[in-house]
Formats: C-alpha cells, sequence, structure tokens
C-alpha cells in the first residue's frame, strides 16, 4: 500500500511517499481502516523529531482521520463498528491508505457530512465546544472575541458561540481571512488583528465595555485584557504564534477576571463522562444543521503531503487543509 513512512527525523517536504509500505496488521482492539482523508500541522512537528508524541522508526505519519472499517478488518469484542462503517478519529499512521487503530479511538461520521468534512471533527470541534461551554460558560448574548478566527479551532469557535447565541467578534491577518470568518463562522464583526490597537475597535463595537470571553489560540491574552469586561474570561488555547506568554497576575486581579485553560487531549483519561456529553451535545448541532466543518478549497493527494503540510505551515489555509488518499465513493454520505 501508499503510506508516508518516515524513516529518519525530516521536514515532510524532504520526505518521499513510499508505494510498497506492509499493510499494518491490527492489534488486540484494533480496527483496520480505509483512510479517506487526513491532515494535521503537529504532524510537521513529529516529523522532525519535535513532537511530545515519538513513535520509533519507521513509522508513518499522520494521526488524524476519516474512513471505512475495511472490508478485512477483524472486529473485536465490544467494537460497535462493521465493516464498511464510516468513522473518524485518531490513530498512528493516517497518512496511509489503511491505518490500524483502537476502535475506542473512532467515532460514527454523522450522515450529512463527508469524509473531507469528517477528517478534521476530532480535536477542533470538542475543544472550541469544551472551551466555550465547560470552561467559559459563554451564555446566549454575551459578546466573545475568537482570535485566528479563520483557523481550525477558530472557526469552530465563531460557529459554536454563534449557536449558542453570543455576539462574535473574529480576528485574523488578512482581508481573505476576514472574509471566511464572515462568510463561513458567520462572526457578526471581524477585525484584522495585524494592525495596532484593534483593541479600541473591539470597545468601540462593544460600547466601551469589552467582551465578556476571549478565545485564544494563538498567545495574544495579554494584549486582549486592553478589552474585556468585568468578570470576563479569557480562554488559554494554544499558541500558535510561537511563544508561551507570561502575564502579570496584578491584571487578573484588577480586571476581575478568570484565565481558563482547555486541554481537550485529556479528557479521555481525566473527564470521561464530559468528554461524552461534548460529543453527544456536538452530534445533536451537527445533525441539527447549525455548525458545519469548513474544509481549505485547496485539495492535497497523498502524493501532495509536503505541499499540503507546507501550506498549513506557511499560514496559507483556512478552516481544516484536507488531504484525499481516495475519492468518496458514491455511497460516501449514506
Ligand atoms: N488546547 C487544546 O486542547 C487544543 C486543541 C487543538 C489545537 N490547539 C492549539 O490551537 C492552536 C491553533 O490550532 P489550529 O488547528 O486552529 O491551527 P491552524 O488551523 O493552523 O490555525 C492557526 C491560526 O493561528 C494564526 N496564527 C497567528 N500567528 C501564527 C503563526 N506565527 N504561525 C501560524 N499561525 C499563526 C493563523 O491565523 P492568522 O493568519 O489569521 O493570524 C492561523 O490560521 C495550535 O497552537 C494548537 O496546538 C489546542
Amino acid at each position: 500500500m501508499r503510506g508516508f513512512v518516515v524513516k529518519e527525523y525530516a521536514h515532510p517536504s524532504k520526505i518521499e511517499l513510499t508505494t510498497d509500505a506492509p499493510e499494518p496488521t491490527p492489534a488486540d482492539g484494533q480496527v483496520l481502516v480505509d483512510v479517506y482523508a487526513a491532515l494535521n500541522f503537529f504532524d510537521i512537528l513529529q516529523a522532525q523529531g519535535k513532537y511530545q508524541n515519538q513513535p520509533p522508526f519507521p513509522f508513518i505519519l499522520g494521526a488524524e482521520l476519516a474512513g471505512r472499517i475495511s472490508a478485512n478488518s477483524p472486529i473485536p469484542p465490544g467494537c460497535p463498528f462493521k465493516r464498511g462503517d464510516r468513522v473518524f478519529g485518531a490513530g498512528q499512521g493516517s497518512y496511509a491508505d489503511k491505518i490500524a487503530t483502537d476502535w475506542r479511538q473512532l467515532l460514527p461520521i454523522p450522515q450529512a457530512l463527508t469524509f473531507a468534512q469528517a477528517s478534521g471533527l476530532f480535536v477542533t470541534w470538542p475543544t472550541s465546544y469544551e472551551a466555550l461551554t465547560g470552561r467559559a460558560n459563554l451564555k446566549a448574548g454575551e459578546w466573545c472575541l475568537v482570535h485566528a478566527g479563520a483557523g481550525g479551532v477558530g472557526l469552530c469557535a465563531i460557529q459554536i458561540a454563534k449557536a449558542l447565541g453570543a455576539k462574535v467578534i473574529a480576528t485574523a491577518s488578512t482581508d481573505a481571512k476576514l472574509a471566511v470568518c464572515t462568510t463561513q463562522g458567520k462572526a457578526d464583526h471581524v477585525i484584522n488583528y495585524s494592525q495596532p490597537g484593534w483593541q479600541k475597535e473591539v470597545l468601540k463595537l462593544t460600547g466601551g465595555k469589552g467582551v465578556d470571553v476571549i478565545y485564544d489560540p494563538v498567545g495574544l491574552i495579554k494584549d486582549s485584557l486592553k478589552c474585556i469586561a468585568w468578570k470576563g474570561r479569557a480562554l488559554v488555547v494554544g499558541f500558535a504564534g510561537g511563544q508561551i506568554e507570561k502575564l502579570p497576575l496584578n491584571l487578573v486581579l484588577l480586571k476581575n477576571i478568570a484565565i481558563v485553560g482547555v486541554h481537550w487531549g485529556r479528557y479521555r483519561v481525566a473527564d470521561p463522562k464530559r468528554e461524552k456529553e461534548v460529543w453527544s451535545e456536538l452530534f445533536a448541532l451537527l445533525e441539527s444543521g447549525r455548525i458545519r466543518p469548513v474544509v481549505y478549497d485547496e485539495k492535497f493527494t497523498l502524493e501532495q503531503v509536503g505541499e499540503g503540510l507546507g501550506a498549513l505551515e506557511k499560514r496559507k489555509t483556512w478552516g481544516k487543509a484536507v488531504l484525499t488518499i481516495r475519492e468518496e465513493d458514491a455511497q460516501a454520505r449514506l
């Protein structure tokens, strides 16, 4: 089978696709999945040996996927899926025709979604949902500022905040990305945060009050506290800007606010009950059509892993960039 095999650490642009990789052998509790779509930023780090989780060589890159349970897959005891079912989730080695992964890391693809849309569901959507609901307790009528609103987690956050009835101000670095926040996310207002003084715009839009919730995947909490409301909540989601921020705690006291972290990957171990609730609430929202996963419009094939990851790295993409491993079949959405 084809597989993006890493034999030594290198930038993905320097790695060639292997066309005769062995098909994976499922271990206990694993199923085999025909992969349709996948792509993620942290894979760039893993290819270079810079990620927290490094498999032994040789390994196939790729950690998130959407696909179908293979016709030759074992079905382990307790596994709710049958061969041919459409699933999405996580596993090591998704940049390949097939992956072996634990069935407990997979969920059924909601009927209305394509493989491309489902391939980016597993991490971004529950992160943004739990951040805004479980952690920041965003309420209808409140103001929510979403940074990097055209990015993977940002575009989910805009849609979820809108579905919760909040008023959303989204930021991004270019006019094209600001347009994505409005057309794809339905943000109420957009501001280019690469312009100095953007906080004044936020204050103007909120009538001088500031925003109740700040959703920050970039590392902009300190700058954003200039426009946070009394009893506001600032969500620490990530550091896409590359710097881990340091914050003077006197600001937290003086502004009477909360700084709240979210680490979705830990819920499986630390709070499995809440993990289930989040998925059930998200599935209901997806089925209702009130939220909709957005796929970047330039498609990359398995032969183009380097280009796809390069586009992510160069900050060119919006929504979820996707690798199309095999074309959607006629019954893809049945
Ligand atoms: N806490 C959690 O559980 C959790 C879960 C998932 C992801 N995350 C984190 O959230 C962050 C965003 O993830 P994502 O999936 O949304 O990524 P993404 O799709 O690549 O989007 C990141 C956005 O950040 C903005 N950005 C600002 N400075 C940047 C820089 N120097 N380099 C690259 N992008 C920059 C870009 O938007 P503009 O061009 O508009 O500025 C970009 O669109 C990552 O740090 C990720 O690790 C955390």
